[in-house]
């Protein structure tokens, strides 16, 4: 993909009854990775899926898995989700008291290791698990529904994270109520990887989400020149 801006849209807007090809539908219509958002009902008040229903779906395209936690405990889980054949597996800051542990868990599984900063956490969490870290996702909506309106408050917070990495080869991700209006701002302040779900899954069929994703990235890519991080591959296909 030579893409700028990679575009991850999430399946908890797609049509659960046809999952697969959904997954197919929206690879085929330029998505560049698949964002699985996991909800346990405890540390956000939704359930979702797990593990079976990922390796279920792992066969319907080579994107890059991006796994999203929203899971408390999310340590006694992460081999599953590795096995099941997630590329990134995302935890959230706020889910458990040894972040370090758990990016290390991570990378010792050979997976790329993300962190979530729900939105009214401060990027200060981050500080000191810098180096073992591959992306950062910040939620710009409380987690646990699709649909919601995008926070503005976290452009800022996306400056301070750009800044804060410095140099370091780490994606800045943002998820929740991405559209071609709100893409621009977190683009313009450093982000590199859009989450979107209601609106790339927004009427139901591939030519659509074929112009929804296009639309979402060509407002992100012309929000200005910026330099880009993204280094997350699959590794199969490398
Ligand atoms: C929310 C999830 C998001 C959600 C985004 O908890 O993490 O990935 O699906 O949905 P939209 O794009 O509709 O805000
Ligand atoms: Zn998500």
């Amino acid at each position: 993909m030579s893409h700028e801006t990679i575009i991850a849209p999430s399946v908890l807007s797609a049509d659960f009854s046809r999952l697969g090809d959904e997954v197919e539908a929206v690879a085929r219509a330029g998505a560049d990775w698949i964002h699985l958002d996991v909800m346990d009902g405890h540390f956000v008040p939704n359930i979702t899926f797990g593990p079976p229903v990922i390796k279920a779906i792992r066969s319907r395209t080579d994107k890059i898995f991006d796994c999203h936690l929203m899971i408390a405990p999310a340590d006694p889980y992460l081999a599953a989700f590795a096995d099941a054949g997630c590329d990134i597996i995302t935890v959230h800051a706020e889910a458990g008291p040894h972040l370090d542990r758990s990016l290390q868990a991570i990378r010792n599984l050979g997976r790329k290791a993300g962190v979530s900063l729900n939105p009214s956490t401060p990027e200060s969490v981050i500080e000191y698990v810098l180096d073992r870290l591959d992306l950062i996702l910040l939620m710009t909506v409380n987690p646990g529904f699709g649909g919601q309106a995008f926070i503005p408050a976290v452009v800022e917070k996306v400056k301070r994270i750009k800044a804060l990495i410095g140099s370091r080869p780490i994606d800045i991700e943002i998820d929740g109520g991405v559209t071609p209006d709100t893409a621009p701002l977190v683009a313009a302040a450093g982000a590199n990887v859009l989450v979107a779900g209601s609106a790339v899954f927004k009427g139901g069929t591939e030519a659509a989400y074929r112009d929804n994703i296009a639309a979402i990235r060509h407002a992100a890519d012309k929000a200005g020149p910026r330099k880009r991080t993204a280094s997350i591959k699959r590794k199969e296909t490398a």
